[in-house]
């Protein structure tokens, strides 16, 4: 198979998706690997050390989605790379169709097999491709949180953890999965008062019982967020429901109400925010105020550190990427129900169910365009996906 990985071209991107290791694995079994010229550069990866490892570099953009059969990206693809893509093709990325009906309607017209690593589900539920995106955006929540208090970065002047006689900060943390536990768990190595609310009650009892005494957790609910997001300094958003918009839990009333120059890290942005008043931001322009609350809603926090993220992504996304090159699509999701619930479109069919709500269009069970040698009954209860 030829496998193509273009430069990232979202604002201020600097993680690449294959590593000269990753190519090496690929390069092993046989398959060709089409690298971008420059495109591990912002993650200090040279031209020449995927040379060494079997990569065959190419020009342009053009060049490397016209030869390659799959083309694995980091950040959604932008129209004119859509542009470039046919029903040959594969597309193997983080998409985030939820909030972008249009990325997905143009996606569907190029007939390629697209496949989300947001959505690649084990069957536990967890999401094996995005956690470690959410493991350093939760991280980088709670730091960048506590920058932006800082008077002369416009917040209110409040030191995270405060000092002996004077109160840290409060922390609002919504959701305690893989994003909201690194955001708390940083928070509270800062010593800020930190307070995590979700409506699943094992998330809270597991953070609860890892970081027992250094933080409170409370069961999500409407009242229980009034009354914690009015009272805090900062709230950071870390709530998903897997293929979906996420659920706008604050709303514009409980901004309004919140204490002047307090700073919201909205990191569920990708999926649309959980806030009423988010709208998406770049490294360059992180923040936004209304009603006197800043608002940090960058869609690529990980691009900020790339030498991290880069091999955080790859280490999880190389072994797909080998079954798909290995084994072609339709063969690889016969044994792997995560795989197979990460297509998000064949054929101009969308095949995850939460996504097709999300954008208003017509959802096909993967089953109907992928002959399963398992029998139509056998349904692998992925969230999204039934086949
Ligand atoms: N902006 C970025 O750069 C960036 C990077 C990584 C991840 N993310 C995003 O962060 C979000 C969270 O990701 P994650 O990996 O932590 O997901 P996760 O599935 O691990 O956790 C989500 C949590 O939200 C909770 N939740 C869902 N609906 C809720 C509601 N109505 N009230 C309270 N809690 C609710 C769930 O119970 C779960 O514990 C996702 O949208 C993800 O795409 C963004």
């Amino acid at each position: 198979m030829i496998i193509g990985i273009p430069c990232e071209v979202e604002t201020d991107e600097y993680r690449v998706a294959i590593t000269p290791a990753g190519v090496r694995e690929l390069a092993g079994t046989g398959h060709r690997v089409l690298i971008q010229k420059g495109a591990g550069e912002g993650s200090k990866l040279a031209d020449d050390a995927y040379v060494g490892q079997g990569g065959v570099i190419v020009d342009t953009t053009e060049e490397l989605f016209d030869q390659a059969d799959l083309i694995v990206k980091v950040k959604d693809p932008s129209l004119e790379e859509v542009g470039l893509l046919s029903e040959r093709q594969m597309i193997f990325s983080f998409l985030h169709l939820a909030p972008q009906p249009d990325l997905a309607a143009r996606l569907m017209e190029s007939g390629a097999t697209c496949i989300a690593y947001e959505t690649v589900e084990l069957d536990d539920g967890s999401l094996p491709l995005l956690t470690p995106m959410s493991e350093i955006a939760g991280r980088m929540a709670a730091q960048v949180g506590a920058y932006f208090l800082e008077k002369m970065n416009g917040g209110r002047g409040i030191l995270l953890g405060g000092v002996a006689g004077v109160s840290p900060a409060k922390v609002v943390v919504l959701g305690a999965g893989i994003v909201g536990s690194n955001a708390a768990k940083i928070a509270a190595g800062m010593l800020a008062n930190v307070v995590v609310l979700d409506k699943n009650l094992e998330h809270l009892r597991s953070l609860h019982s890892y970081i027992s005494g250094r933080l409170t957790t409370v069961m999500s609910t409407v009242l229980a967020i009034e009354e914690h997001v009015s009272t805090a300094d900062l709230v950071i958003g870390a709530v998903l429901v897997p293929g979906a918009r996420a659920p706008k839990l604050i709303t514009r009333e409980m901004i309004s109400g919140m204490t002047p120059n307090s700073v919201i890290v909205d990191v569920s942005i990708d999926q649309g925010g959980m806030a009423e008043t988010s709208r998406m931001t770049t490294h360059s322009v992180p923040t936004y105020v209304i009603d006197d609350v800043i608002h940090y809603c960058v869609g690529n926090i990980p691009g900020a550190v790339p030498i991290t993220s880069t091999f955080a992504l790859t280490n999880s996304t190389l072994p797909y990427i080998v079954e798909i090159a290995n084994q072609g699509i339709d063969q690889a999701v016969q044994e792997n129900s995560a795989l197979a619930s990460g297509i998000n479109i064949k054929e101009g069919k969308i095949t995850n169910k939460a996504v097709a709500e999300a954008v208003g269009k017509s959802y096909y069970p993967l089953s109907s365009v992928i002959p399963f040698r398992l029998s139509p009954g056998s349904e692998f209860g992925i969230s999204g996906a039934v086949f």
